[in-house]
């Protein structure tokens, strides 16, 4: 499978919403990386449903809905409703991850549990069998354009190693810091599916970035 680029609408123009929105229509992009954020879970608040229905009025690819906020599952299936296809939550947030899990599957999305920098890859070896997607932080969550943690290269490789035995079909998605400078390590280790916000919405070219990080070539790409 070719690698996956999600662009984030956090690092879009909120004043030109409809316009950044179909800029990723008319790209090589696969999907919309949409982050809520809470200002609970982490210190800030993004946006809820209004902008998300906004997003999804125009949207013509999949919403993968990232949530950085406490207690989920009160909010699942509005957020189904609002439109996502894949919906991540934290591993730190939920008490009972296998019962959200459960929610996300029976309000018709997929699930994905995303882990903070600290968070060993371990921890998800009881639930990964259940999960369509794993979402990797490789900075701390909360805000676009921070720096990559190198560490989270030994965490795609030690997920991708646990993966092959117990859901080999698992999508590996990295999210914070990615970019053309660690795309191809990223890839080698074993991560499918990319989150870029920074580096999409602050190129000179949003579109060529996306096809850039498109058509990167794993094999040939070093850093
Ligand atoms: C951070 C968010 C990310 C963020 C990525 O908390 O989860 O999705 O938008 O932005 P960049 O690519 O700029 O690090
Ligand atoms: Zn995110």
């Amino acid at each position: 499978m070719k690698h996956l680029i999600a662009p984030s609408v956090l690092s879009a123009d909120f004043a030109n919403l409809q316009r950044d929105i179909e800029m990723v229509n008319s790209s090589e992009a696969d999907w919309f990386h949409v982050d809520v954020m809470d200002g609970v879970f982490v210190p800030n608040i993004s946006f809820g449903f209004p902008v998300m229905e906004a997003i999804k009025k125009y949207a013509a690819k999949p919403l993968d809905v990232h949530l950085m906020i406490v207690s989920p599952d009160q909010y699942i299936e509005r957020f189904a409703a609002a439109g996502a296809s894949v919906i991540t939550v934290h591993y730190e947030a939920c008490t009972h991850l296998h019962r959200t899990v459960q929610a996300i599957h029976a309000a018709g999305c997929k699930a994905g549990v995303a882990i903070n920098p600290h968070t060993p890859v371990v921890l998800l070896k009881d639930i990964l069998a259940d999960l369509d997607l794993v979402l990797v932080m490789s900075v701390n969550p909360g805000f676009g354009g921070q720096k990559f943690i190198p560490n989270t290269l030994n965490k795609v490789r030690e997920l991708k190693a646990m993966a092959s035995t117990i859901n080999p079909d698992v999508i590996i998605e990295v999210d914070g810091g990615v970019g053309i400078q660690n795309l191809g390590d990223l890839i080698r280790a074993g991560a499918d599916a990319f989150v870029a916000g920074n580096a999409i919405f602050g190129a000179p070219s949003p579109t060529a970035m996306i096809s850039e990080l498109k058509q990167l070539d794993a094999q040939l790409k070093s850093s």
